[in-house]
This record gives structure tokens, sequence and C-alpha cells, in this order.
């Protein structure tokens, strides 16, 4: 049976890259069942549609979302990543972003696990005395016993599978209260893994590391916006931020996971051909891996890391991919 996927292209390079990793699971064999939506900044500056409840619901039958990219300069910050990008990941509760970074020339081969729906993304804060000089904003950081708790455990579980190392990620020398639940929760955990051994970074010195020796790391669990941040900075250290892939994730599987790269829909170049669909490419194997299907999941990494791919232009190169599946 094919596996049904919701698609959304996106804006700006978001549908050229996402056209490249179709065409590559299709040469790798997996059938897809997809359904397209027509949704972010594009969509939003003609008809004001960001994501409509009806819409979630219908995703919920779905197996999985591949998701280009979204994002227009046109339309004001907050409104496409609060309304469709951060509502997609707390509806459907993907409470796992994970964040692979694999660099063999290197020896880089990491994985960040981001907590996905809390932190400072919750949305706790506002305005006070707006527009006078005595405005106050504030943005609260909202961190659960239980949302911390699935975060690290599956970091844990997923540790198990690889090196059994698992760095947790934070500022418990300032962030007193969210880093001490952090903390106590992956001690706490930490004792139901005693073949994992741990290791804790403040999060100013990880990204020291991350430069300067990235090869130290397996698993690396951490908070919402310090994932964020250190993610980018690990595709800049693992091949470029066209090589970084994600996949949000609903471990327990009672909603559909969304599959996307990390980079943005890039409009300075999109349109041109050029930009790299490798992350797009990646996710859609983070993808299969996820819907059962890892072997045709590892024939497109391999592919993807084969140096005959490096070619020049978005097209070429899925083509490339492609071609080495067929
Ligand atoms: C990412 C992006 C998003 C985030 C934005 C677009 C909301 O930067 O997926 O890393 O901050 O999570
Ligand atoms: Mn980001």
């Amino acid at each position: 049976m094919a596996h049904r996927i919701g698609i959304i292209g996106g804006d700006g390079i978001g549908p050229e890259v996402i056209a490249e990793g179709l065409k590559v699971i299709e040469a790798a064999g997996v059938a897809l069942d997809t359904v397209d939506y027509d949704l972010g900044g594009a969509r939003y500056g003609r008809d004001g549609t960001v994501l409509p409840d009806e819409i979630l619901d219908e995703w919920r039958q779905l197996d999985a979302l591949y998701l280009g990219a979204v994002g227009t300069p046109e339309v004001p910050p907050g409104v496409i990543e609060r309304g469709l990008l951060l509502k997609m990941r707390f509806s459907l509760d993907l409470y796992v972003n994970l964040r692979p970074f694999v660099l063999p020339a290197k020896g880089i081969d990491c994985c960040v696990v981001r907590e996905n729906t809390e932190g400072t993304y919750a949305g706790e804060g506002g305005f006070l005395r707006q527009g006078t000089p005595y405005e106050i904003a504030t943005q609260g950081s909202v961190n659960t016993r239980h949302g911390v708790e699935r975060a690290v455990r599956f970091a844990f579980d997923l540790a198990m599978t690889r090196r059994r190392h698992l760095t947790l990620v934070h500022k418990t020398n300032v962030l007193t209260f969210s880093g001490d639940l952090w903390e106590r929760t992956f001690n706490e955990v930490a004792e139901d893994y005693p073949g994992v051994e741990t290791a804790y970074n403040h999060v100013d010195a990880a990204c020291i590391y991350f430069v300067q020796s990235p090869q130290q790391y397996d698993v690396i669990v951490t908070d919402n916006l310090f994932g964020d941040i250190l993610t980018d900075l690990g595709g800049a250290v693992s091949g470029g931020i066209g090589l970084a892939s994600s996949a949000n994730l609903n471990p327990d599987r009672t909603s559909p996971s969304m599959f996307e790269p990390v980079h943005g829909s890039a409009p300075d170049i999109a349109g041109k051909g050029i930009a790299n669909p490798k992350a797009a490419i990646l996710s859609g194997a983070m993808m299969l891996d996820f819907l059962g299907e890892s072997d045709a999941a590892a024939r497109v990494e391999a592919a993807c890391a084969d140096p005959s791919t490096d070619v020049e232009g978005t097209v070429a190169i899925g083509d490339a991919i492609a071609g080495l599946l067929a």
C-alpha cells in the first residue's frame, strides 16, 4: 500500500527541492500517494489563509507530511512561522525535532534532539504599556516535566541505537529554574539507561565544541531555542545548511510526523535552479525510515553521500541521486 503523504512545497526554493525529493523517493521504489497543499507566504498574500483547522484535521488521516520551506519577505515575521509551522508542530504534537549531522570526511556523526513544543516557542508572554516609552515585552520559557522527560527519553533511546553517548545542552548556570528541571529530569532518566554515557555542556561552550571538535558528539538533547540555534551551527560545520535535514516527530504516532529541510525558503535564489536539494532529499529519507522503509532510506542516504552527486543545479543533483537508485 502506498504511503499517504501531504506535500507542502511552500515558498521560494521549497517547491523546487521537494520536487527532487519526490523524484528520488520514486526512484528508490517507494510508492507514495500524495496530496498537495498550497500553503505558505504566497498563499497568505493571496487570500489570507495560513493553516485552517479543517486542513489540520485532514492531515490527521495521513501517514506523514513533507514540507519544503515557508515564508516570503512580504509577510510580517511570525505570521507564517507561528501560524503554520509552529501550529503544525504543536497541534500534531511533534515533540521531537531530530536533526542529524553527518560528514564522514571529518568524522562528524551526531544527532540533535531538539524539544519541539515548549520553551520560548510556546508563546507565553506579551506586551504591557505598548507604544509608550515604558513598554514592556516578556517572552517566557515554558518547560513542563512531561515535555522535558519525553524529549529526554527519546534521546536516550536514540543513543542506545548509536554510540551510547548523550550530551545535555542547556544553560543551567544562568537559567536556574528551567535548567534545573532539565538537569534533574536528565539525571533521573539516565538511571534507566546505565549503558549510556552522559555529558553536560553549557550552550555557549557547546558552540565552541561544535566548531572545534564536533566529532566528540553522538546524541545531543536540548531545549527548543538552543536546539534551533545549535542546529544551524551544526549545519554550517558539517557540509553547509544545504545538507541539513530534519524530522518533526510524533514518536507515539498519534498523528503524522513532518519532514523538512532545516533551511528556509531562500527567496534570493528561488527560481534560479541552483538550490541544493540534498537537505530536502535527506529529510525525505528520514521520512522513509519513519514509515518503515529503512532499506530505501539507507540507499537514498548512500546516494546523497556519493561524490558523483556533487554536481551543479537543483535538478541535476536530483537526477544524479535518482540515477544511482534506478
Ligand atoms: C527551524 C526554523 C523555524 C524555527 C522557524 C522558521 C519558525 O528556524 O525549523 O529551525 O525556529 O524552529
Ligand atoms: Mn532554525
